[in-house]
């Protein structure tokens, strides 16, 4: 466990499990500092000479994006990598050999990757640190950090609060980091999806194991009034064999103003993007809308990272 914020220097970022709340509040902070270094200054030139490789195996706009911004705005620069098919990778090249090459010019390696464990073993052949973005259905932990970050930006608190997780919270590896990040906070969880897209066992088994209360039910009406913040979920179609199946559950839920007319004044609506109908349109301009402000948030979070595991922190 890295729980200073100058152990973070030379690590690698895979799992949620490697954070406290001590480690949290640190990193929150430099987030806040980056912040305000952006909106006075725009950048700075903290890792200047610093090279960023940002591999992408998958998708992307906001995740890739705003590792570039966060590490050019501190003086940085990007190898980026996001068509595969245009490298090696397409010639048959393993990961590890793909990864033994860019830490040669590379200071510190950014993945996402289809496959579960991607991360962890790009790191078992990197020298340098490397942060997971994204491994199949498994972990997103820059993203439930730069979420629970907004959580406690916009509500000032994240004990004692209610969080409803909606949607796929089968395949939403988003889903499984916050809410094994969460655990560090005494709050209580509604799960709400269809049967099918119920937790994972190992997600549920944590927990359980760890006390907190939560229920999991398949009506988000009936349970709106309760949340303090309603994390919304896309249905992950990439992650289905049948296809027919994915059209059954595609449009279980969907956030419109008829809904939030029976949601708190004081909550906030979530959703890592991107949206794919969950969100009505409508809901932008309400104040309790939070999904831009989180999607702002997250370079603020990146660049709080990138200085810590550069030493630069
Ligand atoms: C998420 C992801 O890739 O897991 N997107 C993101 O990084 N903001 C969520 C999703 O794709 O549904």
């Amino acid at each position: 466990m890295t729980n200073t914020i100058e152990s973070f220097a030379g690590e690698d970022i895979l799992s949620v499990n490697q954070f406290d709340r001590e480690s949290l509040n640190a990193i929150f902070s430099i987030a806040h500092e980056m912040r305000v270094l952006v909106e006075r200054f725009g950048s700075a030139e903290l890792l200047q000479g610093k090279i960023l490789a940002n591999l992408f195996y998958e998708p992307s706009t906001r995740t890739s994006s705003s590792f570039t911004a966060a590490m050019q705005r501190l003086g940085g620069q990007v190898i980026p990598i996001n068509n595969v098919q245009y490298s090696s990778v397409s010639k048959g090249e393993s990961l590890p050999d793909t990864i033994r090459t860019l830490e040669c010019y590379a200071d510190v390696i950014v993945i996402r990757h289809p496959e579960v464990g991607a991360a962890a073993t790009a790191a078992y052949y990197a020298h340098k640190p490397v942060i997971n973005a994204g491994d199949g259905v498994g972990e997103h932990p820059t993203q439930a950090l730069l979420d629970l970050f907004t959580v406690q930006e916009e509500l000032q608190q994240v004990d004692e609060l209610t969080v409803a997780m909606v949607g796929d919270l089968r395949f939403g590896r988003t889903v499984h980091s916050l809410t094994k990040l969460l655990l560090n906070y005494n709050v209580s969880f509604i799960f709400v999806s269809p049967e099918i897209l119920r937790l994972p066992a190992d997600v549920l088994a944590a927990v359980d194991a760890s006390g907190h209360s939560y229920a999991q039910v398949e009506d988000l009406h009936s349970v709106i009034g309760e949340a303090d913040v309603l994390y919304m979920t896309r249905v992950q179609r990439e992650r289905f064999t049948d296809l027919a199946e994915y059209d059954r559950v595609k449009d279980f839920f969907v956030v419109d103003q008829a809904l939030m007319s029976q949601a708190r004044e004081r909550m906030i609506v979530m959703h890592p993007l991107p949206r794919v109908g969950e969100i009505s349109y409508a809901l932008d301009d309400d104040p309790r809308s939070a999904y831009f402000r989180q999607m702002r948030n997250g370079m603020y979070i990146r660049m709080a990272l990138l200085a810590a595991l550069l030493g630069k922190a």
